[in-house]
Order: C-alpha cells, then sequence, then structure tokens
C-alpha cells in the first residue's frame, strides 16, 4: 500500500492517476471529487497546484480535465504495477516535497517502531538533501531520484557498511541496465561515469549493543539534469548529460529496488563476500590504483589492494605498510 506524507500528497497523486487513466477523455470535476471525497473548490486547488509543478493540464472543472503531456512523476501506483519486489518499495511513501527523504525516513522509525523492512521513501524534490560527511546534496524537482530504504537486517553494526556498498552494487547494475552507460563504483559508494559522479549514497543506522536495529539507505541518482549547477559541472553530471538522452526515473527505480533486494536476499544467505567479491569485480578502484584517502583525520596515500571482509578498502602505502580504511573519501585519483 503507497503511504504519503500528507493528504494533499496523496490526492495530488490520485488526480495524476486518474488522468494518466484517461489521455484521451477529459475527467470531470465532479468525478474526481466525488472519487477523493472532497469539495470542486478543493480539486480546482489541487490542479493548480499541479499546473504550478510543471504538469500541463487542459480544462475547467465543468469541461473536465485533460492531461496534454505525460509528466515523470513518481506516482506510487505506477511504481507499484511494475514492482515485483517481496519487500523493497511495497510500502511506498511518495513525496512531493520533503527537507531529506533519509530524515523522513528516519522520523518514521522513530515515531512507529514497526515500520517494516523495506519501507521506501522517494520525493520529487529535497530542499535540504542530505550528503556525506555533512555536505548537501543538489536535489531539484522532477529530475533525480531521491530514495530512502528502511533496512531491519539482523546483523552486528560493523558489518552495516557492506549494505552500503551492495546499495552502490545495485544502482550501478540498475544504471548500467536502464541506460546502457558504463559505471564505475568509487570506494565506498560513489558511481561515476568517466570520472564524474552521478549517484551517491548515504546511510544512517541506529544500533543498540553493537546490534543494527535499523539502518535508512539513501540513494540519490542524477537522472535528467540538463545542466549540472556551475558549482557541481566539474565532479557532477547526469545520465542524460552522459547518454545524450532523457530516461525513465520509475524504471531506474524498479530496476533498482529488485536489485537491492536481491543483493541484500544474497547477503543475508551467504555473509560479506556475496557484497565484496562482486563490488571488487565491478569497481576499477578495488586493485592497483594510486589513491590518496581521507578519512576525516588524516590522508593516507598508496596503491589499492582489494577490500577487507568488512568492506573497508585495503591501501599498500610508500613503504610497504597496508592500511585498511574504514570510511572516508577517496580525494585523489589516478
Ligand atoms: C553523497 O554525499 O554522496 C551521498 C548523497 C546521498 C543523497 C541521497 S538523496 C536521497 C537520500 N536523502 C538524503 O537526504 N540524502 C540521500
Amino acid at each position: 500500500m503507497p503511504g504519503h506524507a500528507t493528504e494533499r500528497d496523496r490526492h495530488l497523486d490520485s488526480i495524476l492517476y486518474s488522468m494518466i487513466g484517461n489521455m484521451t477523455v477529459p475527467v470531470s470535476g465532479e468525478k474526481l471529487a466525488q472519487d477523493l471525497g472532497i469539495s470542486h473548490s478543493r480539486v480546482a486547488r489541487l490542479i493548480n497546484k499541479l499546473r504550478g509543478e510543471g504538469v500541463e493540464i487542459l480544462g475547467e472543472p465543468f469541461s473536465g480535465f485533460r492531461l496534454t503531456r505525460l509528466p515523470d512523476v513518481l506516482i506510487p501506483e505506477l511504481v507499484i504495477e511494475r514492482l515485483h519486489t517481496k519487500t523493497m518499495g511495497r510500502n511506498l511513501f511518495h513525496l512531493w516535497e520533503v527537507d531529506s527523504t533519509n530524515a523522513f525516513a528516519g522520523g518514521l522509525l522513530s515515531s512507529d517502531d514497526s515500520v517494516g523492512h523495506g519501507t521506501t521513501v522517494v520525493a520529487e524534490r529535497q530542499t535540504s538533501g542530505r550528503g556525506r560527511r555533512g555536505r548537501h546534496w543538489f536535489s531539484d524537482s522532477f529530475v533525480g531520484l531521491y530514495v530512502s530504504i528502511v533496512l531491519k537486517p539482523d546483523v552486528s553494526a560493523n558489518l552495516a557498511p557492506l549494505l552500503t556498498l551492495g546499495a552502490a552494487l545495485a544502482a550501478h547494475d540498475s544504471i548500467e541496465r536502464t541506460t546502457g552507460l558504463q559505471v564505475d563504483i568509487k570506494w565506498p559508494n560513489d558511481l561515476l561515469v568517466g570520472r564524474k559522479k552521478v549517484c551517491g549514497i548515504l546511510s544512517e543506522m541506529h544500533a543498540e549493543l553493537d546490534q543494527v536495529r535499523s539502518m535508512v539507505v539513501g540513494v540519490g541518482i542524477n537522472v535528467n539534469h540538463s545542466e549540472m549547477p556551475e558549482e557541481l559541472r566539474e565532479i557532477g553530471s547526469s545520465l542524460r548529460l552522459e547518454s545524450g538522452r532523457p530516461h525513465s526515473r520509475i524504471e531506474i527505480l524498479v530496476d533498482f529496488l529488485t536489485a537491492f533486494e536481491k543483493i541484500y536476499d544474497r547477503f543475508v544467505s551467504k555473509g560479506p563476500v556475496s557484497i565484496t567479491e562482486p563490488w571488487t569485480e565491478l569497481s576499477s578502484f578495488a586493485h592497483g590504483r594510486k589513491v590518496k584517502v581521507h578519512d576525516g583525520v588524516r590522508q593516507i596515500e598508496g596503491t589499492t589492494e582489494g577490500l577487507n571482509a568488512l568492506g573497508a578498502l585495503r591501501i599498500r602505502q610508500d613503504d610497504g605498510r597496508v592500511e585498511e580504511v574504514y570510511s572516508g573519501d577517496v580525494v585523489h585519483w589516478e
């Protein structure tokens, strides 16, 4: 069952879904009001809100409303119709605007202990998208995928980063499958096309006595940006800019949730190696790469030598010592 942040989000989705099902015939304001159990004037206000969001709708309440352009909105009904997962995305919250989907998912968890594994929050835009290390994640309307998934893994806290690497694997495979682009994974979980970042992942964990109680895995994918903001142009890009054509966010979302569920299930049955092995195969950063990594305190420089069992990056320094880095940013690479 789709969930919503507010009743207004649910109404906006229902009106759009109803018009998508009637692209050639106008839907009367009366029918919309009846179906939603709201007044005519409320319908008119919601239609105006949709127009303000850039949805092209012809008509007036008495003549009926008709969509003239099918917008790429992540309407839960459209996602659910295509999704065949057991848990991931089955309880789907669709928000037109939110500060951060990770914050929203965290709020769900703290207000309701029964929020289930796989509960997913997607938003059309974020006003305070969170990046790693306190950075901001640029989250313009309708062009990106802003997704947070609640996980309830029965594992110790030191295994949790592997699930973030698992999300990177899933995003890697989905982007390659749906766009045909060649994607690289920069440790730990940035996805690059060429040398530019198209996807980032931020996981937030709630653990007790070293056991994970819940995790929110937040994934941001730059899908259809036709240009990146000036300050990101050197380091970031979108799938559209790299492939020269737009892509369906719904298709990528459904593929990603499906892939992530498989990777998660394999992790539960086969353990860490089910993630570290494919990650090592897919990432050009895994072996023999000269890197500088900043772990928040110091900079480690050397040549990469794979991952350890917990997903830490092994770096052989010039003096021959191998350092295992558990968290950080690759700040320079050749
Ligand atoms: C990074 O810095 O690379 C991580 C970026 C993660 C962005 C995503 S967008 C969906 C989710 N909600 C957030 O506020 N952040 C993550």
